[in-house]
């Protein structure tokens, strides 16, 4: 039973895709924790019909919306905030997606236009989506947006390939929008650093489940899984987080700050 920590809140969740996508197991949190939802993702993926399961059990709005494309962006914060009566408290882009990867490419060995590919959906979505709230006037004053990240953008993961650059350019993103965004109307940015988690998106890197094997022994606490993950989402959103941002908060079971733990050795 969730504590109405979001109750009178409304926001837009992107990215659920299937029962094991960390923006699944946010919107069930938020919606648990008294939130107003629309949930979004591309019209190729809505395809897969998971995400209208997830909008009937929640009781809220599925609006297509391909992140590359101003114009469905557009349209999807109109319907939000016609659905909602009013504007926007919340967004969650929980959105990667690599084409070199997908097609095994390595990293010194990629093509340039997947790698702009990659970067538009992963990286410059988020910017399109907070420019797009922007212009619209949409997010409500103290009004909390996220993006998930991946350590990956400060450490090398040799299989992670160009998604660590998305990363890099994501955080970036979240920093100088959340400058101008807070300005503007005191609308906070962030994006949350989570641990290897079993999702699609996640199970499609090389050597996945040896590294998850690894994190979750590196890590004092074990790695942090979906519902945790959730959790964090949900305080973020809520106004106890309302004077950080610009930051990149690890959601890792301390894994970033270790050097060496013994345990890794044993295995
Ligand atoms: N799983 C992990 O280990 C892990 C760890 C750290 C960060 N993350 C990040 O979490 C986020 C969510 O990934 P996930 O692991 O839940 O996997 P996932 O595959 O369930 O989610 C990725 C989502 O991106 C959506 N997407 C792709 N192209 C799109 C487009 N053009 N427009 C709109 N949506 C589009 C997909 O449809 C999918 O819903 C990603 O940013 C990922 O990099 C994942």
């Amino acid at each position: 039973m969730g504590k109405d920590l979001l109750k009178g809140k409304r926001g837009i969740i992107f990215g659920a895709l299937d029962e094991d996508s960390l923006a699944w197991h946010i919107a069930e949190k938020c919606h648990d924790e008294g939130a107003q939802l629309t949930l979004t993702n591309s019209p190729v993926a809505l395809r897969f019909g998971g995400l209208q399961k997830l909008g009937e059990k929640i009781n809220c709005e599925v609006i297509p919306a391909d992140a590359t494309k101003s114009e469905d962006l557009d349209n999807l914060f109109t319907k939000s905030m016609e659905i909602f009566g009013g504007k926007i408290d919340f967004i969650l882009h929980s959105i990667g997606m690599s084409v070199n990867v997908r097609k095994k490419r390595e990293y010194t060995d990629l093509n340039y236009e997947w790698m702009q590919k990659t970067f538009d959906v992963s990286a410059i979505s988020f910017h399109r989506v907070m420019q797009t709230a922007y212009k619209k006037d949409a997010m409500n004053e103290w009004g909390s947006i996220l993006a998930l990240s991946y350590i990956a953008a400060q450490r090398v993961f040799p299989d992670y390939n160009e998604m660590a650059e998305s990363k890099a350019l994501l955080e970036s993103f979240a920093r100088s929008f959340g400058y101008h965004y807070a300005k503007k109307n005191k609308v906070r940015v962030n994006t949350i650093s989570q641990s290897p988690t079993m999702t699609t998106a996640g199970s499609g890197v090389k050597g996945f489940q040896e590294f998850y094997g690894y994190a979750e022994k590196m890590s004092p606490l074990g790695n942090a899984d979906a519902d945790a993950c959730a959790e964090f989402c949900a305080m973020m959103f809520s106004d106890y987080s309302r004077m950080i941002t610009m930051q990149n908060l690890y959601h890792d079971g301390g894994f970033s700050a270790m050097g060496m733990n013994p345990d890794v050795l044993n295995m």
